[in-house]
């Protein structure tokens, strides 16, 4: 205890007069979660010390023993044998201190010029940089086993929703093309949010800057910044743009999420549409007839994590005066929550966008029922004079005919249609199937089957 104690001393000084206690060391650490980090921490430090030795500032061979004490560490990293100290505090701490065991005065000297204020603030939009990158590819991929499906349904006719009532036909591929466009959006901004993690704090120091004749440009560029944060104040205090990835990561989950529920909707046997492979399903410890789909459930409810980050974030960030403040230490768990919780449900929902059986039977028998086709009727009606009101009136009668009979719109004889619009004819059969219904709806966005290819065409070139 008291050796780890006079570590951690050394890297205050001789301003304190007293240690603090167990429990306030407890509270104030960070390195069991922030060890994370080590990785951008390494990567960060050696662009440091390579600017510090090409300024003059240290000396090549300080930076060649920096280099060698961090590869050092590195390997110690990777193989489990680096001994993580809570007596020194973070991520940051723990590795200088290491450094300075295997490296001498040149591990003493790295933190020339620097801050952990600084240098947190570059960690943290280092691994950030990387874990967007991962969720972009995730994101990829996840679009294109819903093309994938979307195209293997082209033409599979399902009843389309509103107020969960059966509204008018669409086909499942025009149904998946709808999240292909949700999954699509949450890349662009995923890709925006990138642009604005990509800037280099370092040099910012504890607030101020430094003295010391350091090239910040130089480091952006060894370390892939696209630019320099260009206030130090704002560079070492602000976590922006983490709380933009996780608003971001809180719409991705929120499509996740209305996905999920269409998902469990449909494969309950009530409804019956869809069935989803064994593998990303359980079974129930009483009920042997069960086959949950808790994948998507708890999916559903993961979303609730992600939006609760955003706003512990948001809340973290909103009182706090210029410049760093201890506070900022927060943002570390609910950041790394959410990468996780987004990149491995991204994960799973790719792979069990391949693993979902489509009824289509039950799709089209479900698609028989409710009147889907009472709007196809309607604007047959308008296509032959009627204004739009009247033909909505005039279907509506018939409906409601429908309604007390138990039968479909299709199923009423010409004469009988006749009576509540003498415009009908022999040709109106054709718009009440279902096929005619989905083929009529022939534009951009539209849910026909050929509109369906062109936009899985048009989706994949923009994946390419
Ligand atoms: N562990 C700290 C954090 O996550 C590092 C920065 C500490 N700086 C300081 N002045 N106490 O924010």
């Amino acid at each position: 205890m008291t050796a780890q104690l006079s570590k951690k001393s050394e890297a205050w000084s001789a301003r304190f007069s007293e240690p603090v206690s167990d429990l306030v060391k407890r509270y104030t650490a960070s390195v069991f979660f922030d060890k994370r980090l080590a990785e951008a921490d390494i990567q960060g430090s050696l662009a440091h010390a390579e600017m510090l030795a090409h300024q003059g500032i240290i000396s090549a061979q300080d930076y060649a023993d920096i280099q060698r004490g961090m590869a050092q560490i590195q390997s110690e990293i990777a193989a489990g044998k680096f001994e993580w100290l809570l007596d020194l505090e973070d991520v940051h701490l723990n590795i200088e201190k290491r450094l300075t065991e295997l490296a001498g005065d040149a591990g003493k000297r790295l933190h020339t010029g620097r801050s952990r204020n600084d240098q947190v603030a570059t960690d943290i939009r280092l691994y950030l940089r990387g874990a967007i990158d991962d969720i972009l590819g995730l994101l990829r991929e996840l679009r294109l086993a819903l093309l994938d499906l979307a195209e293997q349904h082209a033409e599979t006719i399902l009843p389309g929703f509103t107020h969960m009532q059966v509204a008018q036909p669409i086909t499942f591929g025009h149904h998946m093309l709808a999240y292909v466009e949700m999954f699509a959006r949450d890349a662009e901004r995923m890709a925006d949010c990138r642009r604005r993690v990509n800037r280099l704090p370092l040099g910012a120091a504890a607030l101020a800057g430094t003295t010391f004749p350091i090239d910040r440009e130089r480091v952006a560029k060894t370390l892939g910044f696209e630019d320099v944060a260009r206030n130090s104040l704002d560079a070492v205090s602000d976590r922006d743009f983490a709380i933009e990835f996780c608003a971001a990561a809180a719409l991705v989950m929120t499509h996740i999420s209305r996905m999920s529920e269409e998902l469990v909707i449909w494969m309950s046997p009530r409804v019956g549409f869809i069935d989803i492979a064994d593998r990303f399903c359980t079974g129930s410890s009483i009920m042997p007839q069960k086959k949950n789909p808790d994948v998507p459930e708890l999916a559903r409810g993961k979303t609730g994590r992600v939006n609760g980050h955003l706003i512990g974030l948001l809340t973290l960030m909103k009182g706090q005066p210029l410049a760093y403040n201890k506070d900022n230490q927060e943002d570390k768990e609910p950041l790394f929550d959410t990468v996780d919780t987004v990149t491995d449900t991204l994960r799973i929902f790719a792979d069990m966008a391949r693993g979902i059986t489509v009824k289509p039977d039950a799709m089209r028998a479900a698609a028989l029922q409710g009147y889907a086709t009472a709007t196809d009727l309607a604007d047959y009606l308008v296509k032959k004079g009627l204004p739009f009101r009247d033909a909505h009136e005039a279907v509506a009668h018939a409906v409601r005919t429908c309604v007390d009979r138990g039968c479909d719109l299709s199923d009423l004889p010409l004469e009988e249609l006749r009576s509540y619009s003498p415009l009908i004819e022999a040709d109106v059969f054709d718009v009440l199937t279902l096929e005619g219904s989905v083929a009529a709806r022939d534009h951009i966005g539209g849910t026909a089957p050929a509109q369906v290819r062109a936009a899985i065409a048009y989706a994949r070139k923009q994946l390419d």
